[in-house]
């Protein structure tokens, strides 16, 4: 379609969601936080009981999502979730309910719906792969497993949650395996998309990088 989309895709804690938000504030575009889905079946299964291994139930639960995203705050059927749905315990279960073709199909019709003029900018793992491949803008947003371990370190001491830095980079590593050895929609880097490194760059700097390649295309 002509409404315009930017993909950044890229491994767990790289720094996506926050470019994505500034870059999509920036230009008026919607944003899609498509990792947000992902950890939602996962704790809407945690809650009804489902294994993160059954693939049917999951794929229904997926189907089924009744979730309002409203002022920066997450409901799950009536429930708030905005924290539940960052823990760590969100982000593992995410990582293992992706992999099933079927939720990953359950999905996507509910990620092509926030596609809404003037354009709209998507995070996540395929959004330039399998969601939009006609992205008019593809980022792979990366940087070392190190400082992202550390980048996720502070947050959580920020917030006042006790970490483990070694136990956090463990689950980072992980989830990249799951994410870029799955079957369905593995994390690539495409050709097509611009390699954004931010291991030492700032966050001004990154979403200044994705602001400039637009405006080039434009
Ligand atoms: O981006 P975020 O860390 O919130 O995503 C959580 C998990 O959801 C990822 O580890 C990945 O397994 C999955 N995911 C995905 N495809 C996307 C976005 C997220 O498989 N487009």
């Amino acid at each position: 379609g002509g409404i315009p989309v930017i993909a950044i895709d890229g491994p767990s804690a790289s720094g996506k969601g926050t470019v994505a938000a500034r870059v999509a504030a920036a230009l008026g575009f919607h944003l899609l936080d498509s990792g947000a889905l992902y950890r939602l079946t996962a704790v809407a299964a945690i809650k009804a009981g489902v294994a993160l291994d059954d693939e049917a139930a999951l794929t229904q639960i997926a189907a089924g999502l009744d979730v309002r995203f409203a002022d920066g705050a997450t409901w799950l059927a009536g429930e708030e979730v905005s924290d539940a749905m960052r823990s760590e315990a969100a982000s593992v279960g995410a990582s293992k309910v992706a992999v099933f073709g079927g939720v990953r199909a359950a999905l996507l019709g509910r990620q092509r719906a926030f596609r809404q003029a003037p354009g709209l900018v998507g995070d996540g793992r395929d959004m330039g792969s399998v969601v939009f491949p006609d992205a008019a803008l593809k980022v792979f947003l990366t940087a070392s497993v190190e400082i992202r371990a550390e980048r996720r370190y502070k947050q959580l001491i920020e917030k006042g949650v006790s970490a483990n830095l070694e136990s956090l980079s463990q689950d980072l590593r992980e989830r990249d395996e799951r994410d870029r050895n799955r079957a369905h929609a593995p994390l690539v880097q495409l050709p097509d998309a611009l390699l954004l490194d931010t291991s030492s760059m700032s966050a001004d700097a990154a979403v200044r990088f994705v602001l400039d390649a637009w405006r080039e295309r434009n």
